[in-house]
């Protein structure tokens, strides 16, 4: 997913030309502006976290991108080409990665990742309908 950040600064088409130069296909793609509840249900794993308000404030504050990518080991790699959560530490750590190109710390970090194939497929069922194509 491409966060608000991401998406009002124009980051959207050179994330996604990184995407596909890294060997993903791109499967699914909603833009979407998410509501509080959307957002609070999606992100419910951390509703006892200290940053949570602030999670919801910012994923609410503008449209999302939301993709569904595929590729062998997709879930690792993605995470790799993201970098860590903190896109501060991202510059520094991973110059390469997308968080140092267009994240600024651990709430404006620009993109998501699923960290598993189970939260991957929870994920993708929460966005996109399985019985359609787009
Ligand atoms: S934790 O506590 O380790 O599970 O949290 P973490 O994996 O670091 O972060 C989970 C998601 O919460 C976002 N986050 C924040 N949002 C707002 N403010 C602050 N301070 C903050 N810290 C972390 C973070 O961007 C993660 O979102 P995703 O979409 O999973 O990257």
């Amino acid at each position: 997913m491409v966060k608000p950040d991401g998406v009002d600064g124009k980051y959207a088409n050179v994330i996604k030309k990184t995407i596909l130069d890294s060997g993903f296909s791109i499967i699914h793609e909603i833009e979407l502006q998410l509501d509080e509840n959307t957002v609070k249900t999606f992100y419910a794993e951390h509703s006892s976290k200290s940053f949570f308000s602030n999670l919801v404030q910012y994923m609410t504050s503008g449209p999302v991108l939301i993709m569904v990518l595929e590729k062998e080991n997709a879930i690792a790699d993605w995470r790799a080409l993201i970098g860590p959560t903190d896109a501060n530490k991202a510059k520094t750590t991973h110059p390469g990665s997308i968080r140092a190109l267009c994240g600024i710390n651990s709430e404006r970090n620009c993109v998501h990742g699923s960290d598993s194939s189970q939260s991957a497929a929870r994920e993708i069922s929460f966005f996109f309908d399985k019985s359609s194509s787009g």
